[in-house]
């Protein structure tokens, strides 16, 4: 559904198109770090299920607000249509410069942290009403009970903020990779 006349996506309409989107990266990451290791016969220091976690917790999420906002054909479509596109650069991106790659991944999370807190302030002002947390979100962050969508939000921005953080680190270390082989190239 969107906003009459502004044509901006509601908080959990726009949840659901962006988190089929963020769980793309993960997994092809996760894809080709293996293929890395398995090329080089070199152990992944547990990237790949580090990778594989954050795709699977993307979609966790996905699956949690499908609960809260049904998506319309209209979304629908446009998944399919960036799923196609986004799929293919990334990939693509990956193979060049996993380095970069995870630098953009990381601003997309924080991007997602600032969205999040958003999506609560729509809540808390009253324009979102704060539902009943849907069971499998309940069960998945281990909420109490009664949890309303507020908490649920609260969980979600909290592993958004992770992924950030750990994409940045991911992105840090390949630059250091790459300095300790300039290094030892130039001496
Ligand atoms: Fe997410
Ligand atoms: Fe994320």
């Amino acid at each position: 559904m969107l906003h009459a006349g502004r044509g901006r996506l509601q908080p959990g309409h726009r949840a659901i198109v962006l988190e089929t989107v963020a769980a793309v990266p993960g997994m092809v990451g996760a894809m080709l770090q293996h293929l890395k290791c398995l090329r080089r016969m070199q152990d992944d220091q547990g990237w790949i299920k580090t990778l594989m976690d954050e795709a699977e917790n993307e979609r966790m999420h996905l699956m949690t607000f499908i609960e809260i906002a049904k998506p319309t054909i209209f979304e629908r479509l446009l998944v399919l249509i960036v799923q196609g596109g986004f799929f293919n650069a990334f990939f693509l991106l990956y193979l060049i410069s996993p380095k970069t790659a995870h630098r953009i991944v990381g601003y997309f999370e924080e991007e997602a942290v600032r969205s999040y807190t958003a999506y609560l302030a729509e809540i808390d002002a009253g324009r979102h009403e704060n539902v009943a947390a849907p069971q499998r979100a309940i069960e998945y962050w281990g909420l109490a009970p009664d949890a309303r969508l507020r908490e649920v939000v609260l969980a979600v921005r909290e592993d958004e903020a992770e992924h950030r953080d750990v994409n940045h680190a991911f992105a840090n270390e390949l630059t250091g990779e790459r300095c300790v082989k300039l290094r030892e190239h130039l001496t």
